[in-house]
């Protein structure tokens, strides 16, 4: 035997055409959503200090924003409304007038038939103590009446024409309850993205400034431990037999593992959220000159791919749908 390689990998790397060519992952606009803050009564954009470059819009900036997105291709935008005023049971979400209702109205007139209008249903940004859910007596989140929450907040989300609702809260039995809902006011179409494994995070800690956050404390009684997979697992199978459209997997590159595992496990799309956190690192980084941004955007977003994702949440995909390859 020849001390030199018969089989020579390094054949397939050899150029820039034939590394393309033989790129096993791609990375399309099509792929990605961009997510969007909208905060009522605001004249301007506001910067949002630990994601530089992005912002809390006005209803004029996010539409303009939108239209830049259908524009470049996107595969959608997912809508978070911030409004001004907040109360214990999140009375601003399923009301018409509230911002992100508007906000879906407006946006769906502007962009709907050029990519999907989707819209986060959760409760957080609009309670006063920062919950995912309403309260009971003793303090702890209760998981049955804010079902009847988010059925409420699923309907006005549905009458404002959002396409997609993205069903963040983590309540236990609320994507068959909200088809439920929805099925039962005709509003067959609307389409159900289950964040199924939704850990709790500390890389959620940019969004919490991005949306005025008013928690105190933590959301370890309804969001995952970081520890667990087979309970991610399991929770993409359960919100698949409740109907879900599309399942997720959140954040992304510290749960990839659970990512191609529920790839793996269900039928039905699954997508990833490249949180707040996730981008702060690389922006911070970059910013120092400690790692090269674009290669940092491109990589992180192939791996989320290449892990099993169908598409991606990424506050960078109006960017990575032009830096693409
Ligand atoms: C809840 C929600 C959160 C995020 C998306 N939806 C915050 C949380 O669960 O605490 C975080 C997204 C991000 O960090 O980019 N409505």
């Amino acid at each position: 035997m020849s001390r030199f390689p018969e089989a020579r990998l390094r054949r397939l790397r050899q150029s820039a055409p034939v590394r393309s060519i033989a790129r096993e992952t791609s990375l399309e606009a099509r792929q990605l959503v961009l997510p969007m803050f909208v905060r009522e009564g605001l004249a301007e954009p506001s910067p949002i200090g630990s994601m530089p470059g992005v912002v809390q819009h006005s209803l004029d900036s996010l539409k303009k924003t939108a239209s830049d997105a259908a524009e470049a291709g996107l595969g959608g935008v997912m809508l978070f409304g911030v409004p001004e005023v907040r109360d214990a049971i999140g009375a601003g979400a399923d009301d018409p007038k509230g911002v992100l209702n508007v906000a879906t109205e407006a946006l769906v007139a502007e962009v709907g038939d050029a990519l999907v209008v989707q819209t986060d249903l959760c409760l957080d940004e609009f309670t006063d103590h920062g919950h995912c859910g309403v309260l009971s007596d003793s303090g702890a989140v209760d998981n049955d009446a804010t079902l009847e929450r988010y059925e409420s907040m699923a309907l006005a989300q549905a009458r404002a024409g959002s396409q997609l609702l993205g069903l963040s809260g983590m309540m236990d039995g609320q994507v068959a309850a909200i088809r439920g809902a929805l099925d039962a006011e005709g509003f067959h179409d609307v389409l159900l993205l289950a964040y199924s494994a939704k850990y709790a995070s500390a890389f959620y800690g940019p969004f919490r400034e991005a949306v005025d956050s008013q928690l105190q404390g933590d959301r370890r009684t309804y969001q995952m431990d970081p520890g667990n997979r087979r309970e991610g697992v399991r929770e993409a199978l359960f919100d698949q037999d409740e109907g879900a459209d599309i399942v997720m997997v959140k954040p992304a590159m510290g749960f990839l593992d659970v990512l191609r595992e529920v790839r793996d496990a269900v039928d039905v799309p699954v997508w990833a959220y490249q949180v707040s956190g996730e981008y702060a690192m690389v922006e911070a980084a970059a910013a120092n000159g400690w790692i090269d941004r674009r290669g940092a955007i491109l990589e992180s977003l192939m791996s989320i791919r290449r892990a099993g994702a169908d598409a991606v949440l990424t506050y960078w995909a109006l960017e990575a749908a032009r830096l693409r390859s």
